[in-house]
């Protein structure tokens, strides 16, 4: 028992390493001034991932807060929302033409995009994401900010001892790799971008993004933070340059 034990330390901490050197390790810099680069509302934006949690909440607050929403998804009737200033349109990351189809004419995308299927390994978010960009850099698309997770590059580690030693390496390592690579093909493209890392997503309303940027989440416990917040978060993102090029957590 105790051999297992420390065989599952090793190799956990050896994903740890491997998802810190894998990942994007960002430069922080001081708050930058406005570049006029963002997307200022009322503006059009496509939500990828809007039938999920936080997919959801960006389509919602995006509304809120003026812009002109496409929801991408593969099952329209599936969102259930409707609004004048909302199009829901038939799509898959996986299917070029329908990302690029979705993508042509958009000032930003903001993608929420997760899975379930964690075993065997699958390149379902980074190849989606490989497709969101080459459309964001063909339509000349403003800005992109895509929700990845604590955990990787510079914040290896910092989803809490219990993701670090036991959920990430047993359910999720083949997810959180697809992650990294997700990560880095977003941070060679040319398409201006901000990732967002939140850590443990939870459901109910906003309470408010206490922590972002470095240094967020715990080698320790595990961090937390409502869907409603993270897509606050990311909308902020589309208007303001303080994260451009970097993969700020939020907890
Ligand atoms: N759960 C956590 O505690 C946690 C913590 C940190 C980070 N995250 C990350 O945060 C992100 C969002 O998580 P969430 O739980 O809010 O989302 P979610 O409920 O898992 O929703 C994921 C969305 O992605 C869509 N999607 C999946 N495959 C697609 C495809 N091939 N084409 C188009 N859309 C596709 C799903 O559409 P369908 O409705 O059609 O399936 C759904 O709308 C994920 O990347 C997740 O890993 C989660």
């Amino acid at each position: 028992m105790l051999r297992l034990l420390l065989v599952l330390v090793i190799y956990a901490s050896a994903l740890s390493l491997a998802l810190w050197r894998g990942g994007l390790r960002s430069r922080f810099s001081p708050a930058r001034t406005a570049s006029g680069a963002g997307v200022a509302p009322p503006a059009r934006v496509l939500v990828v991932g809007a039938t999920g949690g936080t997919g959801r909440e960006l389509v919602s607050q995006a509304l809120e807060r003026g812009h002109h929403v496409t929801a991408l998804a593969r099952n329209p009737l599936g969102l259930g929302m409707e609004h004048p200033r909302l199009a829901v349109v038939r799509g898959d990351v996986l299917d070029r033409a329908s990302v690029d189809a979705a993508v042509r004419g958009q000032d930003g995308v903001l993608v929420a995009l997760g899975h379930r299927r964690y075993f065997p390994p699958s390149r379902i978010l980074s190849e989606g994401t490989r497709n969101l960009l080459g459309a964001a850099a063909a339509h000349g698309t403003r800005r992109m900010v895509c929700e990845t997770s604590l955990g990787i590059g510079d914040s290896a580690g910092r989803m809490g001892l219990a993701y670090t030693l036991f959920v990430i390496p047993v359910v999720l390592p083949f997810y959180y790799w697809d992650k990294v690579r997700q990560e880095r093909l977003i941070a060679a493209s040319r398409v201006p971008w901000v990732i967002v890392r939140p850590g443990v997503l939870r459901n109910g309303a906003k309470r408010g993004v206490r922590r972002h940027g470095p240094g967020v989440g715990s080698f320790l416990w595990t961090p937390a933070i409502a869907r409603a917040d993270v897509a606050a978060f990311m909308l902020d993102q589309l208007t303001s340059d303080a994260y451009l090029g970097a993969a700020p957590g939020v907890s």
